[in-house]
């Protein structure tokens, strides 16, 4: 039998509870799939003893954050708090500095601290695996770190927030006002624990930052994107465009110009019914990608909420349980 994978996690909100539900329920399956056991060893939250519908209590929980990602007895971190800074980033830092490898979700920490932590990533020889930081449920990361990898992208457009396109389309569909579509979104589990970052744009901006520095310029900063979400729409406005047979859609957008210079933004736009993005639907995210050779591609999937979320998570797990495999010697076969 070969090693387990030990894994510290930390956060037990929406995502962190269906990855340990997943990790307990499906253990057999995905140990599988990894070609070892993975194994939760410890976990962090604040309150352990809040009723989650899974059971840890048979597993050491550490209170600090920091001292989760120290453990000796971790071989990866896997951080779904959230929060650009504070505990979830001195908790990345700890990982990478005593060589775990880090998994995360968080795309406002990778926004803003993408170089320092890559920086630590490539100093202390671990990896940073973030799938589901982006678009939950669409394997975007890896499409462009693996798939994409020999093209030129030129543009990478879409909806990126699963929480603003599912009210946008509840009031468009339902006829429901826009506090009564953020209470609906924020009881399904799409929104951030802090909803103003899904409605004021800024989540959709994180990943943005996220995609523009895989696909087009590592250099690509928060501070360029001009931003505004949806908090002014009200149901008046979609139902004016719909009488003009259009529709309204959050769409981040980043392109690269012939002089080299990525101009991004966030903003509500006033789209064709026909348009690809326009018929995207409640959580669900789209990218569209203009690259040579492959020419254009086109995904979508579902954007938020715990199932596609820890998809992007165990993938990510599982791709590490792998990979360390591969260093180990020929992937699947036992010892
Ligand atoms: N609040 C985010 C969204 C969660 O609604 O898209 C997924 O990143």
């Amino acid at each position: 039998m070969r090693k387990p994978l030990r894994i510290g996690l930390l956060g037990l909100g929406v995502v962190g509870t269906e990855v340990a539900r997943l990790l307990t329920v499906e253990q057999k399956t995905l140990s599988a799939q990894a070609g070892r056991p993975l194994e939760i060893v410890a976990y962090s939250t604040r309150d352990p003893h809040k009723k989650r519908g899974v059971d840890l209590s048979g597993l050491p929980w550490v209170a600090s954050p920091s001292e989760l990602a120290a453990r000796s007895d971790i071989d990866i971190l896997v951080e779904l708090m959230g929060g650009s800074d504070g505990p979830a980033l001195e908790a990345a830092e700890i990982a990478l500095k005593n060589k775990k490898h880090l998994v995360t979700a968080n795309k406002a920490m990778l926004a803003k601290h993408w170089k320092h932590l890559f920086a630590l990533s490539k100093k202390h020889h671990v990896a940073i695996m973030f799938e589901a930081s982006v678009c939950a449920g669409i394997p975007i990361i890896k499409v462009l770190r693996e798939s994409f990898a020999s093209n030129r992208i030129s543009r990478v457009r879409g909806i990126l927030n699963g929480t603003c396109n599912y009210m946008l389309t509840s009031m468009e569909t339902r006829g429901i006002e826009f506090d009564a579509a953020l209470v609906e979104a924020q009881r399904l589990g799409y929104a951030e624990a802090d909803p103003t970052l899904d409605i004021d744009g800024h989540d959709t901006a994180h990943k943005l930052i996220v995609l523009a520095k895989l696909a087009l310029d590592p250099d690509a900063k928060p501070q360029d994107i001009p931003t505004s979400g949806i908090r002014d729409i009200r149901l008046s406005d979609i139902r004016d465009a719909q009488a003009r047979n259009k529709t309204i859609r959050l769409v981040a957008s980043a392109e690269k110009m012939p002089d080299g210079q990525i101009v991004m933004s966030v903003a509500p736009q006033v789209l064709d019914s026909e348009h690809v993005l326009a018929n995207v639907s409640g959580a669900m995210n789209a990218i569209l990608i203009d690259s040579e050779p492959a020419g254009s591609l086109t995904m979508i999937g579902p954007g938020a909420g715990g199932g596609p979320t820890a998809s992007g998570v165990l993938a990510d797990i599982i791709d590490l349980a792998r990979f360390e495999i591969v260093v180990e010697g020929p992937l699947y076969l036992p010892r």
